[in-house]
């Protein structure tokens, strides 16, 4: 344990990876009863990005993205402290952030899962945050990756259309509190509506003849879309005053309003909720979809690499899903 000197944080780098193969809404509406126009006017997807072939799973993509992140800024993987990899399709439960570690030779680094579906890159921030504002780490990697393909139900229209499989990957490192680029976040949590999204577990009828033990296994990805819906429109805006207020400043300081890329609806309904033109959303779902815990990074590297964002702008990164968790981090972008 080192110091409790409050210090901040800065993202030093983002990296991310998609899979090769893309299947479009036409070539959906063969697998699925649906079209392209169903598909694109209620969500914006067009294509999606799926991790096929046989062997393959959320580390590989995990891998990439941190690997692309790494090597922008020559940082040898031994200097990393900390792995958090946000994902809810793990190809262990007891945790993939072990196997990334392994696989990049990070072997000064601790590394753990953190399960919170789409908002689970909001909380990996916020979590290493906690690390490097309190002096416990300097280098912190935090992942977010998930291949929600492998638990989908392909013959059910109402989801399979929605997700996308991907990793993004961002660096972080303590900085001076001057430097400090994470101004404020605000996380919430509301158990009482878990079963509007989940992979639920499911106890098999039969237990085990002798300790009445029953076992079972996890079922496809089951969403109530219209309730995941109003709840994100009511509650993301709420959200981001909460954080704008705390900090005093007002809608109109913000540059970019970076929401998990679930829906195209949602991105402009929260917008104008808060009055926030639409050419401050970033958004890239037409070519991704869905891609839960991995949706904010990829989105945001690509707004990095476009040159979108510059030096000082301030940022809204809002994450929101199953169980139910959202939650809203507001960053003033610090260039390199
Ligand atoms: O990542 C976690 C966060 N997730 C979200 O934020 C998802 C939030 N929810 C949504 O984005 C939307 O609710 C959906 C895109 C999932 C669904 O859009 P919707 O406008 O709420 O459609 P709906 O579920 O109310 O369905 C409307 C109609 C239904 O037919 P009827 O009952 O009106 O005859 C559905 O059966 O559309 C039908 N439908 C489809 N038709 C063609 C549902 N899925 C499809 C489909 N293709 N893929």
């Amino acid at each position: 344990m080192k110091s409790f000197m409050m210090q901040g944080a800065k993202i030093l780098s983002t990296g991310s990876a998609v899979p090769n193969f893309s299947l479009n809404n036409y070539e959906m509406s063969e697998i699925v009863n649906t079209s392209h126009e169903w598909i694109f006017t209620r969500t914006g997807i067009e294509e999606r990005r799926l991790l096929t072939g046989t062997k393959k799973s959320v580390t590989d993509l995990a891998i990439m993205a941190s690997r692309n992140a790494l090597n922008k800024i020559s940082m040898d993987p031994q200097d990393i402290d900390l792995i958090i990899l946000a994902t809810s399709s793990p190809n262990d439960l007891f945790g993939s952030a072990s196997q990334v570690q392994s696989e990049l030779n990070a072997v000064n680094a601790v590394a753990f899962d953190l399960t919170a579906a789409c908002s689970g890159f909001v909380l990996g921030i916020v979590t290493a945050y906690q690390f490097l504002q309190n002096g416990s780490y300097r280098n912190v990697l935090v992942i977010g990756a998930d291949v929600l393909s492998k638990w989908i139900d392909w013959s059910d229209r109402s989801t399979c259309i929605l997700f996308g499989d991907a990793a993004g990957a961002t660096v972080l490192q303590s900085c001076s509190k001057e430097d400090n680029s994470i101004l404020e976040f605000q996380l919430n949590t509301d158990g009482n509506y878990a079963n509007h999204l989940s992979i639920a577990y499911k106890e098999e009828i039969n237990p085990h003849p002798i300790l009445n033990l029953y076992q079972g296994s996890f079922k496809y990805v089951s969403m109530n879309g219209k309730e995941v819906y109003k709840f994100a429109v009511s509650q993301v805006p709420l959200s981001i005053l909460k954080c704008l207020n705390s900090l005093n400043i007002s809608v109109g300081d913000i540059d970019w309003l970076l929401l998990h890329q679930a829906n195209e609806r949602i991105l402009k309904a929260v917008a104008e909720k808060l009055s926030i033109s639409e050419n401050k959303i970033i958004a890239n779902l037409s070519k991704y979809g869905n891609t839960s815990a991995a949706s904010i990074p990829l989105a945001l590297d690509e707004a990095i690499q476009d040159k979108k964002i510059c030096h000082n702008d301030i940022i809204v990164i809002s994450g929101f899903g199953a169980g139910l968790t959202w939650g809203t981090i507001i960053m003033k972008w610090k260039s390199l």
